[in-house]
């Protein structure tokens, strides 16, 4: 029935009864994962998801803050959210997530027309605000507990992240996070598998574990329920049905041997490993309060290539920290190249609140980070590429996600090795299949399915 064909009281009444909300999501995996929690959690209470904002009557953004971009990417949004809010005074406009965090009531100060603030550990008060008669404007910011307990809503359904602990004991200088994500808390071992159970029975064939700093999963807990993360992947691997396990991110000076002979044991768990470096030089490392220097990380390195020689491993750099010189830079540069990463996030340093960082001498002018980006690309770029080499003529196992984005004719998926493949072929998203690999760049692989029939004969 067309909107004209009804009366104006039932317009209105259809309104209140089918409420629907938009979210934007800004930032890491965790605040995609959260933001599945909110979704899981509005859906309960009755909402449904609008296609754009203009349709919402709940608009909600889940912020990020962990460079200056991020914050400017979100405020840049709200000006529409300030829009439609007058258009609709009846609107709620709500702003979780870590920027709110770190920033508390100063978010309604800021901008007025914000019904609703709350930090990440502070999901749940979102329905209780959307729930209660008030209408004043109300923020939450305590350190209270983790939104396991809430619904979520998956974006795929033989996916799903599991979010092993939140927040970060360590002190890296730069960073904002352990100020929005709180003191590091471990979520108890036995509710972590009953929820990979579940979720197993519900589809997933693939998990994530995430955390902040995820191999120093358990150290808080008590003895009794105390385990390693080692262990922890292992009853993850032990859940049937659950084919693949990745987690980001770890530390490198947590990197022990237990997990890295877990990558060479246990069936499900792929072959890559994210390691983030920050910077190769061991002068900036420790200004950076990363507790490693460049040997201690070749030495994860060398380990890691010894018990899983093809693994992927990917990385984090920062560049233009403050104090790195030319030659500081070069040690980054010849990790790069020494190591050959799969792939690597690369950032400029951005100097964040109330970070230490911040407020160092010898800071490096932006047109010195901006060129020194360019070079650290260009050479992440070629030993990618030249990594990826690899995988030609490979048979791989794909787990597939859906239509190529490049062309619609062709169908993508991810290796184990969290390489994206475009390929031809058959399937159905969430099949794991066999692609032949037959032409790579430093992004992507292209093959074709690999014949059932050839696979018998093999
Ligand atoms: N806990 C994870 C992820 C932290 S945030 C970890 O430690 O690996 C993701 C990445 O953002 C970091 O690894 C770092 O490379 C980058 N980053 C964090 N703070 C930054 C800042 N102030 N400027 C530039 N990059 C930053
Ligand atoms: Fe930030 Fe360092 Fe903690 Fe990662 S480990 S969240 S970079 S403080
Ligand atoms: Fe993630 Fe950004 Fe917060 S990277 S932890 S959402 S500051």
């Amino acid at each position: 029935m067309s909107a004209d064909l009804l009366g104006s009281h039932t317009v209105s009444t259809l309104q209140t009864m089918d409420r629907r909300y938009h979210v934007t999501t800004f930032g890491c995996q965790m605040n995609v994962h959260d933001s599945e929690r909110m979704q899981g959690m509005l859906e309960s209470l009755g909402y449904r998801q609008a296609e754009s904002r203009d349709e919402a009557d709940l608009i909600l953004f889940n912020t990020c803050s962990i460079r200056e971009s991020a914050d400017n990417r979100f405020i840049a949004h709200l000006g529409e959210a300030k829009r439609l809010k007058t258009e609709e005074p009846s609107r709620v406009v709500g702003v979780g997530g870590c920027w709110a965090q770190s920033v508390k009531e100063e978010v309604f100060q800021r901008f007025p027309f914000v019904d609703v603030a709350f930090g990440p550990g502070q999901i749940h008060k979102l329905a209780e605000f959307l729930t209660s008669e008030s209408l004043t404007a109300q923020g939450f910011f305590e350190f209270e507990s983790f939104s396991g307990h809430l619904p979520a809503r998956r974006e795929r359904e033989f996916q799903a992240w599991l979010q092993i602990s939140q927040g970060c004991n360590c002190r890296c200088s730069y960073c904002i996070v352990p100020s929005t994500r709180g003191r590091e808390v471990s979520r108890d071992p036995t509710e972590l598998i009953s929820e990979v159970n579940a979720l197993a029975a519900d589809g997933v064939r693939e998990v994530t574990l995430l955390g902040q700093n995820v191999n120093s999963y358990g150290r808080d807990l008590d003895k009794a329920s105390r385990i390693s993360f080692a262990e922890l992947l292992a009853r993850v691997d032990a859940v049937d049905g659950i084919d693949r396990i990745r987690y980001t991110s770890p530390h490198p000076k947590d990197m022990k041997e237990d997990v890295i002979r877990a990558h060479a044991e246990l069936p499900a768990l792929c072959e890559h490993i994210h390691l983030p470096l920050q910077s190769g030089s061991s002068k900036i490392l420790k200004k950076m309060r990363r507790t490693y220097d460049r040997q201690r990380y070749m030495d994860r390195v060398a380990l890691i290539r010894e018990h899983i020689p093809d693994s992927a491993i990917t990385t984090d750099i920062i560049v233009g920290f403050p104090g790195e010189t030319e030659a500081d830079f070069d040690e980054t540069l010849e990790v790069v190249d020494e190591v050959g990463y799969d792939s690597a996030f690369t950032f400029v340093f951005s100097p964040r609140r109330e970070t230490e960082a911040a407020t160092l001498d010898e800071q490096v002018p932006h047109a010195v980070k901006r060129e020194r980006m360019e070079r650290l690309v260009a050479l992440v770029q070629k030993r990618a590429a030249e990594r990826s080499q690899r995988f030609v003529g490979r048979e791989v196992e794909v787990l597939v996600e859906g239509q190529s984005r490049t062309d619609p004719t062709r169908l993508r998926g991810r290796t184990r090795h969290n390489k994206a493949v475009n390929f031809d072929g058959i399937a159905t998203p969430g099949d794991l299949i066999d692609v032949g690999i037959e032409s790579a760049t430093s992004q992507t692989l292209s093959g074709v399915a690999a014949k059932p029939l050839a696979r018998l004969f093999r």
